[in-house]
């Protein structure tokens, strides 16, 4: 992190759901970073973006009756909003499914393949027919399949692989060579006993049983797998693979990566040794964040338990809520969120000791000396202990952030503030401006605290980007975005200050509780029964009448030799000549089970040849549960009976 370029990632959101407070969490902090970079003279690329394709996404789309591409856009739409209202400050934001990133993609893919890094094997696991997807016996529940609970079977499909078990011994060498590329260390621990030494084996990189993804280059009935296409962003954003690699050449390697824990496996053995594979150089860090819990446990859609940024932002505004999640949890930990906890601190850190410093002072130079502090001052008692804590703080706060421990910079940051509060009750200007004989002295304390809230302003920038500004509009300053400004008493020779709002109002936090936990209950669940129900197009009775609906006996039922799923039925309409009808029933009934039964049946509906079988009219049936059928009957109802 010393050549004074810095570049910073986050992880790239899957576009299935709203993102919750939890995602916003990583962005935040490298947001928090990339401002702290810039002011220390970095040149710096933050990227942020999403993760697009794979089954789950193509699955969502079919439910909703949209193309997958239709599908993310909406929500991606979304997810830039959401970073735009955090005030999330990326130089780039990525999608995989941008034409660029695909390109590069599949040349990745076939620089692997020609190195002989990649080679086609089954892939073998347990497999959900519904679901179409393979499990291993891990993820398997019960012999069932985690997803829709229903039984899986072994079986196998052609994939590629890439031949990771290669990579073991580099990437432990790798490991102890570099201290520091995976933290928290203990991280780094759990990947080398867990899955390193046990053995790593081949990794399955393609899929060939749905369609939304990445072709692999060297067979089009494949698409590449998920992780492969997601993390390579990293680079394909800075241009590599494409005609222009400048901002490849000036700012890989990354300086980190900033991920969750749950998913540093991928980022600290899969893309180191895709990039050994490639022959390019390996991230600086990979640091895995705690999460951000709920006093009953994770976060979960399914739980209706997840927390809405967007709801806290609107409430208390974006700074508020920036600052409350670097500094409740400690970066490499698990924290857990609660509504109380955010009020409190709001209240505590916020409006007591920021608002409030910055509320007396301007208040205090305004009523003292009509806004603009004199020129001659004084110092004295107080003073030097002040400056030397500014300094100190500077420090402090530069080695935390260097090290990403964001709430430890920021709890030096507040004894600062504190230290700044302490000093006026210690100096009491009140008492001071009572004899024209201190009003030098008066002036001095005046011009410190100024300059102490200057350099508040400065520490807090990265944090609170708003609240920065805000507090310099009221001490009569221009924004700062140069670190180097804080630390040292004198920058700024006098002070006319402007007094505005003030910057952090007290909450009531019972009253605020209650309105809280009413605005973050969820939504209705949607009926998506009667979305359907509602969504289809209306007809009237006359398209109605124009079907005829007949009760027919089923005399005979045989299967049809060359269709798997149709039954040729022969029907007793009424009408003494027999009619012919197929029906694609014969996963869910056999033959016998049919003979004898009336069912209804379309009589009008134009005869078909469906695999040989003249087929005149259809029966009806109803989709049941599990994926079964249930042919309609009406026993007891004479044949050619009408049906209205
Ligand atoms: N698409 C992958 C990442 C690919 S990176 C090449 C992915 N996406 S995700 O949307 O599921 O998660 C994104 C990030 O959010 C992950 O780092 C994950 O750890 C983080 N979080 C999701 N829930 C979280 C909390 N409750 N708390 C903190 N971070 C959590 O994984």
């Amino acid at each position: 992190m010393d050549n004074k370029k810095f570049y910073i990632t986050t992880p790239i959101y899957y576009p299935s759901d709203k993102l919750h407070i939890g995602h916003t969490y990583s962005t935040v902090a490298a947001d928090a970073m990339a401002r702290y970079k810039r002011a220390r003279g970095f040149e710096t690329f933050f990227l942020t973006g999403t993760d697009e394709h794979g089954q789950k996404i193509e699955d969502k789309a079919k439910d909703a009756g949209v193309t997958p591409k239709e599908y993310v856009d909406n929500i991606v739409a979304g997810i830039k909003d959401l970073w735009k209202l955090m005030n999330i400050s990326n130089d780039k934001f990525i999608r995989t499914t941008d034409e660029y990133h695909e390109k590069a993609v599949q040349k990745i893919f076939q620089k692997m393949y020609d190195k002989g890094d990649i080679y086609k094997g089954s892939y073998e696991g347990l497999y959900c027919k519904p679901c179409e997807s393979f499990w291993t016996e891990t993820q398997a529940v019960d012999g069932k399949c985690p997803d829709c609970g229903r039984p899986v079977i072994k079986a196998s499909e052609e994939a590629y692989f890439f031949k990771l078990s290669n990579y073991a011994d580099r990437l432990l060498k790798y490991y102890e060579d570099h201290p520091g590329f995976i933290e928290p260390v203990s991280r780094q621990n759990e990947m080398v006993n867990n899955f390193i030494k046990p053995g790593l084996q081949d990794l399955c990189i393609s899929r060939s049983s749905f369609k939304w993804g990445i072709q692999v280059p060297v067979n089009p009935e494949h698409v590449i797998y998920v992780w492969l296409d997601a993390l390579t962003n990293y680079i394909t954003a800075l241009g590599y693979g494409s005609d222009d690699e400048a901002l490849y050449e000036k700012f890989w390697p990354a300086d980190v990566h900033l991920i969750g824990k749950d998913i540093i496996r991928f980022h600290t053995i899969y893309w180191p040794a895709f990039l050994m594979s490639l022959e390019l150089p390996l991230p600086e860090k990979v640091y895995g964040h705690g999460w951000v819990l709920l006093e009953g446990g994770k976060m979960s859609k399914s739980k209706g338990n997840v927390v809405d940024p967007v709801i806290l932002a609107e409430r208390y505004g974006v700074d508020a809520l920036r600052y409350y999640l670097l500094r409740e949890i400690a970066f490499g930990s698990d924290g857990v969120f609660s509504n109380e906890n955010l009020i409190n601190r709001i209240n505590s850190d916020l409006a007591n000791d920021l608002g409030n410093l910055v509320s007396r002072t301007v208040s205090m130079v305004e009523k003292y000396f009509g806004g603009s502090i004199p020129e001659e001052r004084e110092a004295g008692e107080f003073d030097a202990d002040l400056k030397a804590l500014a300094a100190e703080t500077k420090e402090k706060a530069e080695a935390n952030l260097d090290s990403l421990n964001f709430s430890v910079a920021l709890t030096e940051i507040w004894k600062f503030i504190s230290r700044t509060n302490k000093y006026i009750d210690e100096t009491a200007p009140w008492a001071l401006a009572k004899d024209e004989a201190n009003k030098a002295r008066l002036a001095e304390v005046m011009y410190n605290l100024c300059e102490s809230i200057r350099i508040i302003s400065v520490f807090v920038a990265p944090f609170m980007p708003d609240t920065a500004v805000e507090i310099r509009k009221q001490l009569g300053l221009e924004e700062c975005n140069d670190w180097d400004e804080c630390g040292i008493f004198g920058k700024q020779v006098s002070y006319t200050v402007n007094k505005g709002a003030i910057i952090f109002p007290r909450i009531d936090l019972e009253k605020e509780l209650a309105e809280l936990e009413e605005a973050q209950k969820p939504a209705e669940p949607a009926n998506p029964l009667k979305e359907e129900i509602e969504g289809v197009a209306k007809i009237g009775i006359d398209d109605f009448a124009k079907v005829d609906l007949r009760v027919a006996r089923i005399v005979d039922c045989v299967p049809v030799k060359k269709a798997k799923k149709l039954l040729q039925l022969t029907l007793d309409d009424g009408t003494g000549t027999p009619r012919t009808v197929a029906s694609g029933i014969a996963k869910y009934y056999q033959p016998d089970e049919l003979i004898g039964k009336s069912i209804i049946l379309v009589s009008n509906l134009k005869p078909a040849v469906l695999c040989g079988v003249e087929s005149c009219g259809m029966i009806l049936a109803a989709d049941a549960p599990e994926d079964d059928v249930k042919v309609i009957f009406v026993d007891g109802v004479p044949a050619g009976s009408k049906v209205r």
